[in-house]
């Protein structure tokens, strides 16, 4: 059973559910993440660290990986959120992976009280590399 997203507090809501999930047990920082996929299908993600510590996936990646793994290539929004009083952004390699499969993306970025900013992809990483660049080399 698929869920469908609705609205942006729910999608936060879902992310927020995710974060309960996150394996942190290195860094204590408890990563949610929610994305939406072109026909409307959530999936959710949190961060899994490693006693190898560059080994940690963060939550946004966990997502866009069960995504792509179910069959989808396009991501639309996504939303974010953390056990951090202020708003958690994306960091720069969950920008990159979002990047990949999306140009015009949303991205909520929420706090643990529910508040959250809107913010899209281009504005997070603009003059971005993406999938369309490596058509331009020889
Ligand atoms: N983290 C995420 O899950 N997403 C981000 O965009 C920023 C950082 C995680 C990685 C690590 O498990 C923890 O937060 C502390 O950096």
């Amino acid at each position: 059973m698929s869920i469908k997203y609705t609205t942006p507090e729910a999608l936060i809501a879902l992310a927020d559910g995710a974060k309960q999930k996150a394996y942190c047990p290195y860094s204590k920082f408890q990563v949610g993440a929610a994305v939406v996929v072109e026909n409307g299908d959530v999936f959710t993600g949190c961060n899994v660290e490693n006693a190898c510590y560059p080994v940690g996936v963060c939550a946004e990646r966990t997502a866009i990986c069960k995504a792509v793994s179910e069959g989808h290539r396009k991501v639309e929004i996504v939303a974010l959120t953390s056990n951090a009083d202020t708003m958690t952004y994306p960091c720069g390699l969950c920008r990159q992976t979002i990047r990949e499969f999306g140009t015009d993306v949303t991205i909520y970025c929420a706090s643990k009280d529910g508040s959250y900013e809107t913010h899209d992809l281009n504005e997070m990483l603009p003059l971005s590399f993406g999938p369309e660049s490596l058509a331009q080399s020889i």
